[in-house]
């Protein structure tokens, strides 16, 4: 079958769930094309997949104020996927075409069985696997840990360097030079190049731009602000509250002139920079709200509980844990998978008057 003659069907192994009103019926689902399904990972828009975001946890011992609400309620233990299930996931995917694993949260240092989950994806695949920490529960002996068991490399996030401020956003006992700390150990213990990710909020740390780019200069890394994006348990997101990332730019050229990479990724959610003074470390800029990606995207989720969710934004979740639990064989996992990127919205539309912010947040998802 080709493309245009994918069939609207709905598929009795699969089950697709609505995280928005669970009791509504289950909407129809389109089948990948038959040269595809099972194959390969395709969206109907044109989009290779070829990146899996894995949840390991939807736990965070932060409430950041852009994230999580201090109410936030977390899933329950008998509806986590296993070790096993992510390594099965992950060797799955990577037959499909995925080249690089990235483990998140939540918090997923929190997983007590984080190490375990590394080795088995890394046994199981030869996909990159790389990880997004808050830093705050990263020693030496961990970071060894996780780099003999197979993982490639680490992003950090730090949103304020001033210790109130650190406190009123991520409403933790963590404090600035914590994370810095485990900076310095993910590069002393040669974790790939780190990547560090700022969430900027207006009237809170937008004033901070200059001073987190510096981090840059110092550690020699990648210093990347991502716009706030609507995904926050609180639902406070507002475009007043917004830092579009031309301002951040402004505000950290006023101290060091910048000068855009050749070749980035254009799959990759960052535009990066330069310093010009040749300064070491590089800045970038996650745009999702001013200047969308989605046409590039190359990633697919896998959260905490089972679900595929093609997008941050998606309003509709694929049910893999039933899959998972109801024996099927890696075939029938395949075909799943395939069948749930093909049906991968455009874009997250968060422009649009229609947009509805999804029910899971980001630290349910994973970012
Ligand atoms: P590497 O290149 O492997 O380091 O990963 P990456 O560039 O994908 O960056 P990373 O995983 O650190 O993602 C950075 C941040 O971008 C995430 O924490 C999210 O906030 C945001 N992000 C990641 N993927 C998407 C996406 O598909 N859509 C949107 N809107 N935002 C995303
Ligand atoms: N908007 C933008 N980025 C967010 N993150 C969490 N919530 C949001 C949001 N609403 C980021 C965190 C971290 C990564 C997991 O996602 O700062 O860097
Ligand atoms: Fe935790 Fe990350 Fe969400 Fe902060 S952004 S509450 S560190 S999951």
């Amino acid at each position: 079958m080709s493309s245009s003659t994918a069939e609207l069907s709905t598929i009795p192994l699969l089950v697709l769930r609505s995280a928005l009103s669970p009791s509504r019926s289950d909407p129809p689902i389109r089948r990948a094309p038959s040269h595809i399904r099972g194959q390969r990972l395709v969206d109907a828009h044109g989009r290779t997949i070829t990146d899996l975001r894995i949840s390991v946890t939807d736990r965070c011992n932060f409430r950041c104020v852009y994230c999580m609400d201090p109410s936030t309620q977390f899933a329950r233990a008998e509806d986590l996927l296993s070790v096993a299930d992510f390594a099965r996931v992950a060797r799955i995917a990577s037959t499909l075409g995925v080249r690089k694993v990235r483990l998140t949260g939540g918090e997923p240092t929190l997983h007590p069985r984080l190490c375990e989950i590394i080795a088995a994806i890394r046994h199981g695949c030869a996909a990159e696997i790389a990880m997004i920490s808050n830093g705050s529960l990263v020693t030496r002996e961990r970071l060894r840990a996780w780099r003999d068991a197979g993982l490639g490399r680490m992003t950090f996030s730090i949103d304020s360097l001033r210790p109130d401020r650190f406190t009123q956003i991520t409403r933790s006992t963590c404090t600035p030079e914590d994370v810095l700390r485990a900076i310095e150990l993910a590069i002393d213990e040669g974790l790939g190049r780190v990547k560090v990710n700022a969430v900027l909020i207006k009237g809170i740390n937008d004033d901070e731009a200059a001073d987190l780019a510096d981090l840059a200069r110092r550690f020699d890394i990648e210093m990347r602000f991502i716009e706030y994006m609507p995904l926050d348990s609180a639902r406070a997101w507002d475009s007043s509250r917004w830092v579009p990332a031309s301002e951040t730019r402004r505000a950290i050229e006023k101290r060091h002139a910048l000068v855009p990479c050749d070749g980035d990724d254009p799959s990759s959610t960052a535009r990066t920079f330069e310093f010009a003074d040749g300064a070491p470390g590089r800045v970038g800029f996650i745009a999702p709200v001013s200047t969308p990606f989605c046409g590039a995207c190359s990633r697919l989720r896998l959260t905490a509980d089972g679900m595929i969710r093609p997008c941050l934004f998606s309003q509709d979740e694929w049910d893999l844990r039933s899959v998972l639990r109801a024996g099927a064989s890696d075939e029938e996992v395949a075909e799943f998978l395939t069948d749930a990127a093909w049906n991968k919205q455009a874009g997250h539309g968060i422009d649009s008057p229609d947009f509805h912010q999804p029910e899971r947040t980001m630290s349910a998802i994973g970012g």
